[in-house]
């Protein structure tokens, strides 16, 4: 059964690691990453963003899918299905559809109207026993070509959000989702510090995982993180291992065609990739 992340991510922050959100795009990504949370023993987030929630046929396709996976792969560590990035309506759709979890990324409207939406939307998630991820100070990346550097979210602006009673809170620190740039500044601390300062027990979220060092993953879980957005990176291990396979010309031997077997090599580089974040941030045997 789904669950609310609120529990895993409170466990998380008070041991000092993170649970990692990876994304889906699809049934090997679904069946790729539970599977490894249940040989690793870890919680996990299967996130959805709401362009993947349209090109998997919408969000009631994905909870019955994954809903069936937990049941048909036996899968008892604690799994929650959240909406990455949802705008208010895709929360609601997403509440309705049956996930167990939704991040509302208010980050673009004036704080105010960011703060009465999150508001409404803690009280609903509240009686639906559902997580909610709210988000202060926009995370950059690529956008038409551009490369955002990534915006430092404000301190006093994360407090009042978090003090609305959302359940995790995303909050820019230079991070940026997609490849990192060469000139990257890499993660404000300094900010980041200071947000759980003013946040204490709230679990802080660590959007753009992909490509971020690993001393730096670290200092951030040290420094509140308990949950981190993991999606580019599984990307680009399943396509590196497709590539090979095909370049391999391995698809024209036998039935190297047939899709169990065409896909099979990205799906263990998924596989793979996850089982190396899992490790890194610490949540392996905390299921
Ligand atoms: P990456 O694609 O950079 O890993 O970011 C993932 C993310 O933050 C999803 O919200």
């Amino acid at each position: 059964m789904l669950v609310s992340a609120k529990e895993m991510l409170t466990k998380a922050k008070a041991g000092k690691y993170a649970v990692g959100q990876f994304n889906i795009n699809n049934m090997e990504w679904a069946k790729a990453i539970l599977l490894t949370a249940q040989e690793m023993n870890s919680p996990v987030i299967l996130g959805v963003s709401e362009g993947a929630g349209k090109y998997m046929c919408g969000y009631k396709t994905i909870v019955g899918m994954v809903n069936g996976m937990l049941e048909e792969l036996n899968i008892t560590v604690p799994v929650a299905l959240h909406l990455d990035h949802g705008s208010y309506e895709a929360c609601y759709k997403c509440i309705d559809a049956g996930f167990s979890s939704v991040m509302f990324d208010g980050s673009h409207y004036p704080i105010d109207e960011n703060v009465a939406k999150t508001k409404e939307l803690v009280k609903v998630c509240a009686e639906k026993g559902l997580s909610l991820e709210a988000e202060v100070g926009a995370i950059g990346g690529e956008e038409d070509g551009v490369v955002g550097t990534g915006e430092c979210a404000d301190p006093d602006e994360c407090k009042m959000v978090a003090d609305l009673g959302v359940t995790m809170l995303a909050a820019g620190i230079g991070n940026i989702h997609g490849k990192y740039p060469e000139n990257w500044a890499g993660l404000s601390f300094e900010t980041l510090d200071a947000i759980q300062q003013q946040t204490g027990d709230m679990p802080l979220v660590l959007h753009g995982g992909t490509g971020i060092p690993s001393d730096m993953i670290q200092k951030a879980i040290s420094l509140g993180v308990a949950k981190i957005n993991v999606n580019t990176e599984c990307q680009l291990s399943f396509a590196a291992a497709t590539r090979q396979y095909v370049e391999a010309g391995k698809d024209l031997q036998g039935k190297g065609f047939d899709p169990r077997k065409l896909l099979a090599p990205g799906f263990e580089a998924i596989k793979a990739t996850v089982k190396e974040k899992m490790e890194l941030f610490g949540s392996v045997n905390k299921a």
